[in-house]
């Protein structure tokens, strides 16, 4: 019985650092241009919550692809400015640069 007990918690404790390890949006690796990092700055506050931090769906769809999903980058900016469906518009929340570089982010990191 104890045994069992044990396993549980071993359980619990697993699956909430498996859980801790995808909260939080991947790292853009040094030296990358400054615009990636702002990007994730960007897709932290207004993305992550229906994308997924690493950007592999929830609420939204998997973005990891995009740039194969979409062979032209104007395709994408169009999407994240005037939204579609249950995707919001972003074109009075954020900047074009802002807008440019959360695709960077996405397409470099994600
Ligand atoms: C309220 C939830 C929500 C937020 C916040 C959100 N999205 Fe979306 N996004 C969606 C949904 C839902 C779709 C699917 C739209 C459709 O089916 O036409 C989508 C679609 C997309 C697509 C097209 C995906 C494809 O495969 O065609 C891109 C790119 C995208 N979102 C990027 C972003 C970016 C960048 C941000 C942050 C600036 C963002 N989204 C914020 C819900 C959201």
């Amino acid at each position: 019985m104890r045994s069992h007990f044990l396993t549980l918690i071993s359980v619990l404790v697993l699956s909430m650092i498996g859980v801790g390890c995808v909260v939080s949006a991947p790292d853009v690796p040094q030296g990358s241009d400054q615009s990636v990092f702002e990007g994730r700055k960007v897709w932290t506050t207004f993305c992550s919550s229906c994308h997924g931090p690493s950007g592999n769906g929830g609420r939204g769809p998997s973005v990891q692809e995009i740039e194969k999903k979409y062979v032209n980058p104007e395709d994408v900016l169009l999407i994240i400015s005037k939204g579609r469906n249950g995707m919001p518009a972003f074109e009075e929340r954020l900047t074009k640069e802002e807008i440019e570089s959360v695709y960077s982010y996405i397409r470099e990191v994600l």
